[in-house]
């Protein structure tokens, strides 16, 4: 017995030892290969003033003479060049990819770094250069909000994702977000955000569509500008991304999409073009995926030949997080930086120069641009970091944005809401509001502002049996209520169950309310794409709380409102007819519940408008067949350490390739040309009062049409008019959509009465259309129609031009 005992004993500890020992080499292998393998690159922090005829600056490669790139009064170019020839190659291949994962999982000693910063460019002590800290996201900036040692804490505000900003179609708006976005990351010490994300919403399944905006480019590209421009204009860098045709997450670092030229020229390279055109952005994002065969981030065309030489693109171009397979063939192709970089890359990229396959003149042109961000960012600078961003001017901004990028999709004599009325809330998400989505573009907030605590706020008095039915429910599913943190919750949207009221309790409940308000609730993000079932669909629970809702209000005369607190398309069709009102709040960040009680209440007459259609069947839309039903969840294993190319006639369809076989046909280009029905046409969205449009005019000046048309209120209530401007061409030797949004403008508030004349430029350029047989855009003479709409399904006056 004794010595089954000591074999049992012995065997476990030779098990854990083996465990152990295993545990550690494994750590090790981690830790030395991704997150921290940068002994000699540690950013040198006592560098000497010197001066020399009356001119200090700092003599970073401490040689006691003033070199041109350490003098600030010389041109970047010039600092650059100079700089450029000082560093030996393995200090330019060094700086070609960044030092590792470890500050981005918050593994910082105290004081020498920021955590959750999710990457680097190195520094180059020899030569005095600094490192630059990149962070997330396109809904504010992504740190840790907490510091060992510091008893304090470095919050970011969570503004709203992306497509409720579309939503509002203000660049105005959006630029303001941008400046207070990228305040935080100055004052926080962070040189670039990563975002915002221009990616078209080829289908509503994608997992990451709320950190984009729209399904059409021109929209994506116009509201991508006004970020970029709001970001930059703190000094501090943005990164558009994913560079490109990157529309969906199943498989997402290694799927191949399969489109056609026409398609990545007018639909996926289009927004990208506009913000590269209208506001030359710091640097750009690689996507995952390949197109046509090839990594995005190893393709020269599209990385050299497109972005560069046919668009004039200046910044840099970084990876994705580990994205792409030979970090050789990313330089060559013009990827700049290998982000977060590994110890592999560097290897492969010393492998390279050694074997010649690794072009120098390539390393030359990168690490100019890389040198060329630094010089541009305030750690060049004496800059003197605040570390305290006015995050309640910013909560303020945050406010104000949300509820202009709301969307009231049906209003029966329901909203606005006097103050003051008893309101049943009901559905889980009532309570428990979804700021943003998660993965990378989530944030770290200080509060998220429920719709119960808005409504509240707002002067309304909640009804506590429905708030005791809420708790109860709760409490009995405590832990599916735990919100995952850290890691856990980038990659694990939070998901609660949603609760059931049986009639009775709902009778108590109408009886006590003067109206409800249901809450429905979605939340998705990186690594996985929506589904059909209790995603894009109600889920029975929804449905039934939905009917046993509005049994019991509206048989007793009260009224339901529904509100939408989602990031991406669902389905509305089958049930849009029961409530009262439907308001699409999307995820309005940290203010959320704030904003919404805005609208409910009127002190914000609903301006904003779809950025997408709200499809009867999402197999309307034409790439659905082409487009994951049941997405896989992410493979972090394959994105660290690679994954084998999968041999052609073992390819999973819309797994390892995806066609694009609805080619230019995606959102409202597919629904109009089909003549199908839709539950919400794209540029959809209702208000408190009603417009009217005068006669169109427009002007055609050199290669610029200007268009005007005056908008008047002639409703009962101030408000805005988001008036979009779309163009066909009836007779046409090519396929092409019924009709495209060429400008969008809205009105500034217009008091009852008053009219805004709101004008728009359509460079004639934007009327051309990629023609495959010549490789080139081409502008069709002939008659065009101009037509001003309150969306893509309601027109209001059209003019003709001819070209
Ligand atoms: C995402 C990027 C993000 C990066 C850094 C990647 O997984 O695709 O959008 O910027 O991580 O967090």
């Amino acid at each position: 017995m004794k010595k089954i005992f000591r074999i049992t004993l012995k065997t476990l500890g030779i098990i854990l030892f083996i465990l152990l020992v295993g545990g550690l080499l494994g750590w090790w292998y981690l830790s030395s290969q991704f997150l921290d393998f940068e002994d000699d690159y540690v950013q040198k922090t006592d560098i000497p003033m010197v001066t020399i005829g009356g001119h200090s600056f700092l003599d970073r490669n401490e040689n006691g003479e003033l070199d041109i790139y350490e003098d600030n009064r010389q041109p970047i170019e010039a600092r650059v060049e100079d700089l450029l020839s000082q560093m030996t190659v393995e200090e330019k291949i060094h700086i070609l990819k960044g030092s590792g994962m470890a500050s981005g999982l918050g593994m910082v000693e105290p004081g020498e770094g920021i955590p959750g910063v999710v990457g680097t460019i190195v520094a180059t002590p020899r030569l005095g250069i600094p490192s630059i800290n990149l962070s997330d996201g396109p809904a504010g900036l992504r740190i840790e909000p907490k510091r060992d040692g510091v008893d304090r804490t470095f919050y970011c505000t969570a503004f709203p994702i992306a497509t409720l900003l579309a939503s509002t179609w203000n660049t105005e708006l959006v630029e303001n977000v941008g400046q207070a976005m990228g305040n935080e990351a100055l004052e926080y010490g962070i040189d670039v955000i990563l975002g915002p994300g221009a990616n078209i919403h080829r289908h509503p399944f994608c997992g990451r569509n709320f950190e984009y905006y729209s399904e059409d480019p021109l929209l994506t590209g116009k509201i991508g500008a006004a970020m970029v421009n709001g970001i930059e204009s703190n000094g501090v860098g943005t990164s558009v991304k994913h560079f490109v045709a990157n529309n969906q997450e199943t498989n997402r670092n290694y799927n191949d999409t399969r489109v056609s030229e026409r398609a990545m020229r007018e639909i996926y390279l289009k927004g990208f073009e506009i913000i590269v055109e209208d506001a030359q952005p710091w640097t750009i994002m690689s996507s995952y995926n390949k197109v046509n065969g090839t990594y995005t981030s190893e393709s020269k065309y599209l990385l050299t030949d497109i972005l560069r030489e046919d668009w004039g693109f200046e910044g840099l171009v970084m990876s994705d997080w580990f994205g792409g397979n030979d970090p050789v063939s990313m330089v060559n192709a013009g990827n700049d930086l290998l982000e977060p970089g590994t110890k592999k890359q560097w290897k492969a990229l010393t492998v390279g120069y050694e074997d010649g396959t690794l072009d120098m003149d390539a390393v030359d042109t990168s690490v100019r641009r890389i040198l060329t961000l630094i010089f541009k960012s305030k750690k060049m600078t004496a800059y003197n970091y605040g570390e305290n961003p006015d995050l309640e001017a910013h909560a303020i901004i945050t406010r104000k944005s949300a509820s202009e990028g709301m969307v009231l999709l049906k209003n029966d004599d329901v909203l606005p809401l006097e103050k003051g009325q008893n309101v049943a809330l009901l559905g889980v998400y009532s309570y428990d509001f979804i700021a943003g989505g998660t993965g990378s573009g989530d944030v770290n907030e200080a509060y998220t502002v429920s719709l119960e605590e808005g409504l509240t706020n707002a002067g309304f008095r909640v009804s506590p049996t429905a708030n005791q039915a809420y708790q109860k429910h709760r409490a009995a599913n405590e832990e599916a209520f735990e919100k995952p943190e850290g890691m856990s919750a980038m990659f694990n949207p939070y998901h609660p169950p949603e609760m059931s009221y049986d009639s009775n309790l709902m009778e108590t409940i109408a009886s006590e309310s003067d109206l409800a308000i249901i809450t429905m609730g979605r939340n998705s993000g990186e690594g996985g794409d929506r589904v059909v079932a209790d995603d894009f669909l109600l889920s029975d629970k929804e449905k039934e709380m939905l009917s046993t809702t509005c049994d019991a209000f509206q048989k007793a005369g009260k009224k339901v409102i529904v509100v939408l607190n989602i990031g991406g398309v669902i389905e509305t069709a089958s049930w849009k007819n029961q409530p009262d009102a439907i308001l699409l709040a999307w995820q309005g960040g940290q203010e959320g519940g704030n904003a919404v009680a805005d609208i409910l209440t009127g002190d914000v007459n609903p301006s904003g408008k779809l950025t997408m259609t709200f499809p009867v069947h999402v197999d309307d839309h034409a790439s659905n067949t082409n487009f994951p039903q049941n997405g896989l969840p992410m493979q972090i294993k394959d994105m660290l350490l690679g994954k084998d190319e999968v041999p052609e006639d073992e390819m999973v369809q819309n797994v390892d390739y995806t066609n694009y076989e609805e080619g230019i046909y995606v959102g409202y280009r597919h629904f109009d040309k089909a003549n199908l029905k839709v539950s919400y046409p794209f540029g959809f969205g209702l208000s408190y009062t009603d417009f009217a449009y005068g006669d169109i005019e427009t002007v055609q000046e050199n290669d610029t049409i200007k268009v005007s048309v005056p908008v008047s209120n002639i409703g009962k209530t101030n408000g805005k008019e988001i008036v979009q401007f779309y163009v066909s061409k009836d007779s046409t030797q090519i396929d092409r959509p019924t009709q495209e949004l060429k400008a969008f403008a809205k009105t500034k508030l217009l008091g009852t009465g008053a009219t805004d004349t709101v004008q728009v430029k359509i460079p004639l350029n934007y009327l051309r259309y990629w023609n495959e047989n010549s490789s080139q855009w081409t502008l069709e003479p002939g008659k065009y129609i101009i037509k001003a709409g309150a969306s893509s399904r309601d027109f209001k006056k059209s003019t003709e031009i001819k070209i």
